[in-house]
C-alpha cells in the first residue's frame, strides 16, 4: 500500500443474519487522514458494518479490502496480520479487571511480540518508557501500577485508549466509544483516537451528531442498512439528520 491508497475499500457488501438483512449494497472507500462518523437510529446497522470494516464479521456477499489487502484472499496469518494495523475499541472495554494497569496497556502491543517476551513483561510488572507515554497522554500517568478494577468507568476507557496507543494502528474503528461520556470527557476522548494513528485515521459510530460535526470530516448515515448519505463534514445540514433519524 502507498499512501493515499485507500484504507478501506467495500463494494457491494451485504450482510444476512439468517432472515435478516442487516447491510445491503454497501459501497464505501476510506482514504488515509479521513475521519468518518457512522450515524444512523438504532439497528441501522453501524455496529455490523464496523465489524465487518474490522475483519471480524465476513460478509455474506461483496468484497473488503483493508489496508489495500482483498479479505477474502487472505490466510488466518494474513488476517492476523492486518487486524494488528487495526485498533478497535467498543462499548465493552476488553479490559482484565484483576490485572495492573501497565499489562492492559501492553496487550496492545502482543500483536507484535513473541510469547516469551508477553510472558516476561507479565511475570516482571516492569513498566517501560511507551507504557509511560501513552498512559500519560490518556492523563493517567499515575495508574501504571493501579489494579485496573480500582478505576473509575472513565479513567478505564481512558486504559482502553491507551492500550490502542501503544498498538501503533494504521487505522483506528470506534463503535460509539462516548456514549457514556460527559461531553468534554467525549471531546476528549475523540481527539485522542485521532491521535492513535500516524494520519488520524479514523471510523466512529456516534449518536451525538453534533460531535460528528466537531470531530470528524465526514458523514455516512446508515438506515435500515443502507448508506443513505455521504458528504463532507460542512454539507450535512438538519434536514439530512432528521431524515436519517425518521423511522423508515
Ligand atoms: N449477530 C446477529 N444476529 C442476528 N441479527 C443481528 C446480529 N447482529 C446484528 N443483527 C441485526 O442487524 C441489524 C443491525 O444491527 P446493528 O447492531 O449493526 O445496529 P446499530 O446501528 O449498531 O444499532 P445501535 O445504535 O442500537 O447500536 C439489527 O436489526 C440487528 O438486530
Ligand atoms: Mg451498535
Amino acid at each position: 500500500m502507498t499512501s493515499g491508497d485507500p484504507v478501506l475499500r467495500l463494494c457491494g457488501v451485504e450482510q444476512r443474519f439468517g432472515l435478516r438483512t442487516a447491510l445491503s449494497g454497501i459501497d464505501l472507500t476510506v482514504h488515509p487522514g479521513e475521519r468518518v462518523a457512522l450515524l444512523g437510529a438504532s439497528g441501522a446497522g453501524k455496529s455490523t458494518l464496523l465489524s465487518v470494516l474490522g475483519g471480524s464479521l465476513p460478509p455474506t456477499g461483496g468484497t473488503v479490502e483493508i489496508l489495500g489487502m482483498p479479505l477474502a484472499g487472505l490466510r488466518a496469518a494474513g488476517l492476523r496480520a492486518a487486524q494488528r494495523r487495526i485498533g478497535t475499541v467498543g462499548q465493552r472495554l476488553d479490559l482484565v479487571e484483576q490485572v495492573r494497569v501497565l499489562h492492559n496497556v501492553n496487550v496492545g502491543r502482543l500483536g507484535r511480540w513473541n510469547t516469551a517476551r508477553a510472558l516476561t513483561a507479565l511475570a516482571l510488572s516492569r513498566t517501560d518508557p511507551t507504557v509511560e507515554a501513552a498512559l500519560e497522554a490518556v492523563g493517567l500517568g499515575w495508574a501504571v501500577h493501579e489494579r485496573t478494577e480500582r478505576l473509575s468507568g472513565g479513567e478505564r476507557q481512558r486504559v482502553a485508549i491507551a492500550r490502542l496507543l501503544v498498538q501503533e494502528p494504521d487505522l483506528v474503528l470506534a463503535d460509539e466509544p462516548v456514549s457514556s461520556l460527559d461531553p468534554s470527557r467525549a471531546a476528549e476522548v475523540l481527539d485522542l483516537l485521532r491521535t492513535a494513528t500516524p494520519d488520524g485515521t479514523l471510523v466512529v459510530s456516534l449518536h451525538q451528531p453534533d460531535l460528528a460535526r466537531r470531530h470528524c470530516t465526514r458523514v455516512v448515515g446508515l438506515r435500515g442498512g443502507q448508506v443513505v448519505l455521504d458528504l463532507p463534514v460542512a454539507e450535512v445540514d438538519d434536514r439530512h439528520l432528521a431524515d436519517l433519524y425518521t423511522a423508515a
